[in-house]
C-alpha cells in the first residue's frame, strides 16, 4: 500500500473508524489546488475561480453517481457528518416537527445523531424514544413496536460506531414509509465500507464524512430527496447561498447553493473527488471483502486468548471491541501505543449504547495487513507486561 504515506510510518494503526489515512493522490490534488489555482469559488470572472468551480461541482457529481442519488442538486457540501445531521434537524425538522412529535433513535448512536436531537426536543417539545439493542444488534421488531400515530421520523446510523451493528435501513425505510415517517441514515461508516444506494434504500437524508474514506477533513456530505431539500432551511446565512436581498427581503439561492452558505472547504472538496475515484477504482465491494476478512481473522485470534472479552463478535462492521478484566481501557490503549499500535479506548462518542463499559476500539480498513493483525495479538498475549503497564 505504498500509495498511502502514513503506511510508511512506524506505526500500527487501527483507529480508521475515527478517520482514515490519505491516498498520495488525495493529498496531491490539494496541494495542486494551493499551488496552481487558488481563488474562491462562485465569486471570479476569471479562469482559475472557473476552474474551481469546475473542479467543485465534479466532485459533486462523483458523490452523487456514489451513492446513486438521482440528481446533483440533492448533494450538499456540509463539514462533516455531525454538520450535515444538525443541518437535517435544525433546518428540516425544527419547522416540521411540531409539539408532541415523536422521533426514534437507538440507544448506540453516536452522539452527533442525538446531541441534535435532545436539543430540538427542547425546543420544540417533540419526544424522543430510544430503541435499545440487544446483544449490541438492533432488532426490528423492537424499533417497530415503538413506532405509534405521533412517529414522525427514524433516525438511525446504517452501521454503528463502537459496536459495528449493520442495520438493515432499505427494510426500515420500508416500514417507515408506510407510515409517513421520514428516515435520516447516518451513514459515516457505512459510506467507507459499503456500496450506499440512496434510491434502493429510500433514505429521505443520508449524512457522511469524507475524511472516514480516504477524503480530508473539513468536508462532509448531506443528501436528501429534492423535494425535502427545497423546502429546507438553511442553518446559517451569509454569502453564496442568497440570490438577493434587501432590509425587507432575502431571495435564497436555488439548490444545493442555498444550504452551502460562505467560502466551503474548497481545497477539502476537490481533494475528496481523488478519495472517490481511488474507491471506485479499489471498488468498494472488493474493500468490503477484505475488511470483513480481516476482521474475521483478528476475532478468531483474539478468541483464542482467554482473558480477553470481545463484546461485538457477531456484529458486521469493521471494529472488534474488547477488555481484558482487571485492565482499564484507557490503560490498555496506552499500553499498546507504547508498542507503536494506535487504537482508541473509552465510550467511543456513544455514551448512550447499551454496552456502558469503556472498551477498547480495533478498527480495521482495506489497508491493515494480517501481519499487523499477528503483531497486534503478539502484543495482547503478553499479559504480564500489560498488567504491569496497567499497575
Ligand atoms: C456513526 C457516526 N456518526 C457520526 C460521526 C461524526 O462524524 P464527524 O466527526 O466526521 O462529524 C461519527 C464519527 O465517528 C460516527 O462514527
Amino acid at each position: 500500500m505504498n500509495e498511502f504515506p502514513m503506511k510508511e510510518k512506524e506505526i500500527i494503526y487501527f483507529d480508521n473508524a475515527a478517520t482514515t489515512f490519505k491516498p498520495k493522490r488525495v493529498i496531491d490534488k490539494i496541494v495542486d489546488y494551493y499551488k496552481n489555482y487558488t481563488a474562491n469559488s462562485h465569486r471570479g470572472d476569471y479562469d482559475i475561480s472557473f476552474k474551481v468551480d469546475d473542479e467543485i461541482d465534479y466532485t459533486r457529481t462523483l458523490v452523487k453517481k456514489f451513492i446513486n442519488a438521482k440528481r446533483k442538486e440533492e448533494i450538499i457540501f456540509t463539514k462533516n457528518t455531525t454538520d450535515s445531521i444538525n443541518t437535517i434537524v435544525f433546518g428540516y425538522f425544527l419547522y416540521y416537527l411540531k409539539e408532541g412529535d415523536e422521533v426514534i433513535l437507538s440507544s448506540s448512536e453516536h452522539a452527533s445523531n442525538i446531541l441534535p436531537w435532545m436539543m430540538l426536543s427542547v425546543k420544540k417539545k417533540i419526544k424522543i424514544v430510544f430503541v435499545d439493542s440487544v446483544n449490541e444488534k438492533l432488532n426490528i421488531k423492537d424499533l417497530t413496536n415503538k413506532i405509534t400515530d405521533n412517529t414522525k421520523v427514524i433516525s438511525l446510523a446504517q452501521v454503528t460506531n463502537v459496536s459495528g451493528d449493520k442495520r438493515d435501513v432499505k427494510t426500515i425505510c420500508n416500514i417507515a414509509h408506510k407510515k409517513n415517517i421520514l428516515v435520516v441514515v447516518d451513514a459515516a461508516q457505512s459510506a467507507p465500507h459499503m456500496k450506499i444506494d440512496v434510491q434502493d434504500m429510500d433514505a429521505d437524508f443520508l449524512a457522511f464524512s469524507a475524511h472516514k474514506m480516504l477524503g480530508p477533513t473539513g468536508v462532509g456530505i448531506l443528501y436528501g430527496k429534492y423535494k425535502l431539500l427545497n423546502k429546507m432551511l438553511p442553518f446559517t446565512y451569509g454569502g453564496g447561498m442568497n440570490l438577493n436581498y434587501n432590509e425587507k427581503s432575502l431571495k435564497l439561492a436555488e439548490l444545493p447553493y442555498k444550504l452551502e452558505s460562505g467560502t466551503p472547504n474548497i481545497a477539502g472538496i476537490i481533494g475528496f473527488s481523488e478519495a472517490i475515484k481511488f474507491i471506485n477504482e479499489y471498488k468498494i465491494e472488493r474493500i468490503e471483502k477484505e475488511v470483513k476478512d480481516l476482521r474475521n481473522y483478528l476475532v478468531n485470534k483474539l478468541e483464542k486468548i482467554d482473558y480477553i472479552k470481545i463484546y461485538n463478535k457477531e456484529c458486521e462492521g469493521s471494529t472488534v471491541i474488547i477488555n481484558i478484566d482487571g485492565v482499564l481501557s484507557g490503560d490498555l490503549g496506552l499500553y499498546l501505543n507504547t508498542k507503536g499500535i494506535c487504537v482508541r479506548s473509552g465510550k467511543h462518542c456513544a455514551k448512550m449504547g447499551d454496552n456502558k463499559d469503556d472498551t477498547v476500539r480495533i478498527s480495521l480498513y482495506f489497508y491493515n495487513t494480517y501481519e499487523e493483525i499477528d503483531y497486534l495479538i503478539e502484543c495482547l498475549k503478553d499479559i504480564d507486561s500489560i498488567l504491569k503497564f496497567a499497575k
